[in-house]
This record gives structure tokens, C-alpha cells and sequence, in this order.
């Protein structure tokens, strides 16, 4: 099982690129694409769901090359996007019948696919209400449903975690580790700790280029030794941000504590163990820099 995306390039309009000499190779596993807003994630998304087609470059599942052949990905693909809209009126198993017929699947096995992933999505007690009666968890986790009616080998989703309280998203989160096996799931959102305990890669993205490709370890690895914690007066905070890249500050009875990303250390500010929020503020930063990670 394996997806290569080479040298894919998007532009809409004019001449500006939202996505840009884009390579990636991956296997099995859950691969969080991060990035900010309008990074490219939705765009390299929906070339690789056959959706969008690409300005330029090419792109294989296992060894076909989807411009020629894109039911070779079409039939293996769930795909959850980013502004996924349910029909209000419509209960969960009267949306999953629906689509399942939409995806060509026969009638009494997606009667008990639908069962088996409302369990798994934990909406088995709700089955029967109207979606639009359902949160913004519920909605995403009957989008989760959808998208695994066919049980894809590879899954798309967009920004998942968009809205979710802090325990709708570590449910989700979970749910998604659980989803993870002989398949490739791809994630994507602009929140680190959505990505740092699944992810078994991280892509960073940024302005339509990719920033680094890495297991969650090697990013840390990039900042081991470079990450400290300043203590100082809250009236030096906005110089030192001009001198330092800080990933966090946190008001305390004796100052700011301020966590530095940086080669050398201010003055007085200690070493301590990097989070993977101080290695992809580092990375975008090295790459607004022009720097090659
Ligand atoms: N249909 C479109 N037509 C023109 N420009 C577009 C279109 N879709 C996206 N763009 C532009 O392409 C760039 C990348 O957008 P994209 O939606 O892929 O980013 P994103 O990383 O998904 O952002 P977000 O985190 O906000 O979802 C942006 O500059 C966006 O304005
Ligand atoms: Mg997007």
C-alpha cells in the first residue's frame, strides 16, 4: 500500500500557487498534514481524493497513476471534507443507507456496516434522531461514519477537530488511533496536539510547500537542547519577542514564564524538554527565514 505524490503543483487562478512542487511518499500508518490557514492542506487533499485536478506533477497509488486511472483510488478512498454537511432532517442510519447506496454498496451488508460504525462512533443511542438535532462532535463523528462505509484503505480527513470541545477532540483523536492498522489516514489541521500522540508521520505545510517530512521523534530530535524557559518582568515580554522565537508564555506570581526557542539561551533562562509545538514553531520559522530544514 503506498501513495507518492511528485512534484504536484495547484494554481486556481492567475499566478499565484496554492500548492507548490509538493513530494511526499507514504505507507500504512496516520500522517498529520500541518500547517496554518491556507497552507495548501484542503487543496493537496482534494488532488489526492481525485477531486481537484493538479496544475502539474503526478501521483500513484500503488503504481497507478490517478490521472489515467482515478478509480484506482476512488474505490479504496473514505474521504471526510473539510465542510462536510449533513441532511437535517434525516437520522444517522437514514444518512448512512443513503450514502451507502451513493457508494454502490448492497443493501444487507450496509445494513450491518452501518450498525457496526455506529457502535464504533458511539452514536448507536442516537441513531434515531434528526442530525440536525446532533453537536458539532456528533456531526463529525457521523462524518467519521461515512467516510469508512467502504473500509477504506485510505482516509482522508479535513481538519476533523474544527469546533470540538477539548473531550470531543481527545474522543476523536482516539477514535482515529483506533482506526489506524493496514491502512493510510491522513489528517489534517493547524493544531499540534490534535496530530502529536497519532501521528506515526507529520508533514508540515506551509505557503503550498512542504516544510518537513518526519516522524513526531525526529522533529523533537530538531530542537533537543534548543528549548528553555526565561522567567522575566511582563514589560520586557514584547523586546524579547522581537529577539526570540517564543512558543509560549504563561503569567506566574514571579513574571512571565516564557518557553525560547533558540541555539543559545537568553540570559539565566533554563534548559527544558521540547514539545512538539516548540519543533513545528521552529520549522516554520527556519522556512519564513528561507531556510532549508
Ligand atoms: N477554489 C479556489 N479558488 C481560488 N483559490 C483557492 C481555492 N481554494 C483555495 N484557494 C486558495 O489556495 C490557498 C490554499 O488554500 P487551502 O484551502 O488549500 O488551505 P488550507 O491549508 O486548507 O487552509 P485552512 O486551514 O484555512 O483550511 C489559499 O490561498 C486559498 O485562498
Ligand atoms: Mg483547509
Amino acid at each position: 500500500m503506498e501513495l507518492q505524490i511528485e512534484r504536484v503543483g495547484k494554481r486556481y487562478s492567475g499566478d499565484k500557487w496554492a500548492l507548490r512542487d509538493f513530494s511526499l511518499k507514504m505507507g500504512p500508518g496516520i500522517l498529520g498534514l500541518l500547517g496554518p490557514n491556507g497552507a495548501g492542506k484542503t487543496t493537496l487533499m482534494s488532488i489526492i481524493a481525485t477531486i481537484t485536478r493538479p496544475t502539474e506533477g503526478t501521483l500513484h497509488w500503488n503504481g497507478s497513476e490517478l490521472a489515467k486511472d482515478p478509480n484506482a483510488i476512488r474505490t479504496v478512498l473514505g474521504y471526510l471534507p473539510q465542510d462536510f454537511g449533513v441532511y437535517p432532517n434525516l437520522n444517522a442510519v437514514e444518512f448512512l443507507e443513503y450514502l451507502a447506496a451513493v457508494k454502490g454498496l448492497a443493501a444487507t451488508a450496509a445494513r450491518r456496516r452501518i450498525e457496526e460504525l455506529l457502535d464504533l462512533v458511539n452514536l448507536s443511542d442516537v441513531r434515531k434522531r434528526p442530525l440536525g438535532s446532533y453537536s458539532g462532535g456528533m456531526k463529525q463523528r457521523i462524518g467519521i461514519a461515512q467516510a469508512l462505509l467502504n473500509d477504506p484503505q485510505l482516509l482522508i480527513v479535513d481538519e476533523p477537530t474544527a469546533g470540538l470541545d477539548p473531550e470531543e477532540r481527545v474522543r476523536f483523536r482516539n477514535l482515529l488511533s483506533e482506526l489506524s492498522g493496514e491502512r493510510i489516514v491522513i489528517l489534517s489541521t493547524h493544531i499540534v496536539s490534535d496530530v502529536e500522540a497519532t501521528a506515526t508521520d507529520i508533514a508540515l505545510i506551509s505557503q503550498g510547500s512542504l516544510v518537513a517530512h518526519a516522524s513526531p521523534e525526529e522533529l523533537l530530535r530538531m530542537v533537543e537542547g534548543k528549548v528553555w524557559e526565561w522567567v522575566l518582568p511582563s514589560a520586557e515580554l514584547p523586546a524579547a519577542r522581537q529577539s526570540y522565537l517564543i512558543s509560549n508564555t504563561m503569567h506566574r506570581a514571579d513574571g512571565i514564564h516564557a518557553r525560547v526557542v533558540a541555539q543559545s539561551p537568553p540570559p539565566q533562562a533554563a534548559p527544558v524538554p521540547p514539545t512538539l509545538e516548540d519543533a513545528y514553531l521552529f520549522c516554520m520559522s527556519r522556512h519564513r527565514a528561507g531556510a532549508t530544514i
